[in-house]
């Protein structure tokens, strides 16, 4: 298994390019399903995630091409990915793929859409959480779907098609919403879709199937309005930056201190994370090349966060802030809302010296003066990245084990921090 060895101490100066969003791709890459012509998606992400959902889709029997190098290419663009669906040869999602990568549950909505039939394991818990899918059913029953759960799968069926109904999210479901989202696309009738995450994937996502000819308006509202059309065409779409990434690599330069200009980042997707980090002391500025981050000599402040839906401050960056709060000037609180286990990295970070106490859904974490390097042990895809943030700001040496958690969400991570100046490198086993 692959480690990451950093050595503390470094600013960061450079540019980092940002690349597509793994929580666009990964629901684009789904709606695929939805029409027998192509979708080709740009900007895609190299991404173990994005390699696991190719697989699925293959099992389905549909072709996915990566467009080759092409002259004048920048090596840091995403790829280009032509996926078709022309023909369903398989609709049964299989526990040992859908267990790997959860999203891939949703594949179940586009299924039902084009086939009238869908088999999908129940995608199981993670270490955030027990990640149940009840709402995911629910959007789909209220449009008409029959739907069992047998031996851990959902059996779904709608044989006469699905039809236009009114959904009501009793709680924000990013899934849930793109699992609506798809499934009326091509319904007999309207949709409305209330309480609907507003997430700025949820946004790309729409986008795309407006391209494939769907009928939809108020996507990013927390009120969506879908008139189903008989079919949908193949779309050239790109995938929007990651604002996840963006945010991340923003604390990983307030960590270390430094200069670095984020390329392609687009600050609207993350506001909120983006304000916490200039009321802790780092400046901010956005460029029509993205947005430059610096922190030079002044300390960091203590913030209170609480996670929230979009546009409040993102789960998906909690742990990377706190990893910040470490060194903080003073006591932080950061209250977690989202999922229910989403500390893990708590007693990691410890072993770096950092002071966290925990009280239910809420973090204290007193900030320390210095952090000393110590081996880690990554346990989910954001939890290992706020180790590799520590890391950076940590005296001497770190070792990050079970990295292959930050391949599934962060493209070539220890080359474009080590571009900026970081003493990083992975060691294969
Ligand atoms: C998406 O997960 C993201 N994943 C997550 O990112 C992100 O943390 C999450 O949205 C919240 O923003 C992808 O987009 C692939 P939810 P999702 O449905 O859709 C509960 C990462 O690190 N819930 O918005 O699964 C759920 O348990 C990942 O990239 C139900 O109770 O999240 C949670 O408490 C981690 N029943 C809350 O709602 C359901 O049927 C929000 O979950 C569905 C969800």
């Amino acid at each position: 298994m692959d480690r990451i060895k950093i050595v503390g101490g470094q600013q960061l100066h450079g540019t980092i390019p940002i690349s597509g969003a793994k929580n666009a791709t990964l629901p684009l890459m789904i709606a695929s399903l939805l029409t027998d012509e192509t979708l080709i998606l740009e900007n895609v992400p190299r991404l173990a995630d994005v390699i696991q959902l190719q697989r699925i889709l293959g099992n389905h029997g549909v072709d996915i091409m990566i467009a080759g190098k092409r002259p004048g290419d920048d090596p840091n663009a995403g790829r280009t990915v032509h996926i078709s669906a022309r023909a369903i040869i398989d609709t049964t999602a299989p526990y040992e793929m859908v267990s790997k990568m959860r999203a891939s549950f949703s594949v179940v909505a586009p299924l039902l859409a084009r086939k009238g039939e869908a088999k999908v394991s129940l995608p199981g818990g993670c270490a955030i959480g027990t990640r149940p899918v009840d709402l995911l059913i629910m959007a789909l029953e209220k449009l008409g779907a029959d739907i069992e759960i047998e031996n851990g799968y959902v059996l779904a069926r709608a044989p006469k098609g699905l039809r236009g109904g009114e959904i009501v999210f009793p709680k924000v479901t990013v899934g849930g919403t793109h699992t609506a989202l798809m499934a009326a696309a091509t319904a007999k009738g309207t949709t409305i879709i209330e309480n609907a995450a507003r997430e700025p994937e949820i946004g790309d996502l729409a986008d795309c199937l407006i391209k494939m000819g769907a009928k939809i308006s108020g996507a990013g509202t927390s009120r969506i309005v879908v008139d189903g059309v008989p079919k949908l065409h193949g779309a050239r779409h790109s995938v929007l930056p990651d604002r996840i990434e963006t945010g991340t690599y923003a604390m990983a330069v307030a960590m270390a201190g430094g200069d670095v200009l984020l390329q392609h980042a687009r600050p609207e997707l993350l506001q909120s994370a983006l304000d916490v980090l200039v009321q802790s002391g780092t400046t901010v500025t956005p460029t029509n090349e993205g947005i430059r981050i610096a922190r030079n000599g002044g300390g960091i402040a203590p913030v209170d966060v609480t996670t929230a839906p979009f546009p409040g401050f993102p789960t998906d960056l909690q742990a990377q802030l706190m990893a910040l709060m470490t060194r903080a000037q003073g006591t932080s609180h950061i209250t977690e809302t989202i999922f229910e286990n989403r500390f893990m990295h708590v007693q990691e970070l410890a072993r770096f010296g950092a002071r966290i106490q925990l009280n239910g859904e809420t973090a204290t974490i007193e900030g320390v003066e210095r952090l000393k390097g110590a081996p880690v042990m990554a346990t989910d895809l954001r939890a290992s990245v706020s180790l590799v943030i520590a890391a950076l700001a940590a005296e001497g040496e770190t070792m990050v084990n079970r990295v292959y958690h930050l391949d599934r969400g962060f493209e070539r991570l220890e080359a474009k921090l080590a571009a900026c100046g970081a003493a990083i490198e992975r060691l294969s086993a």
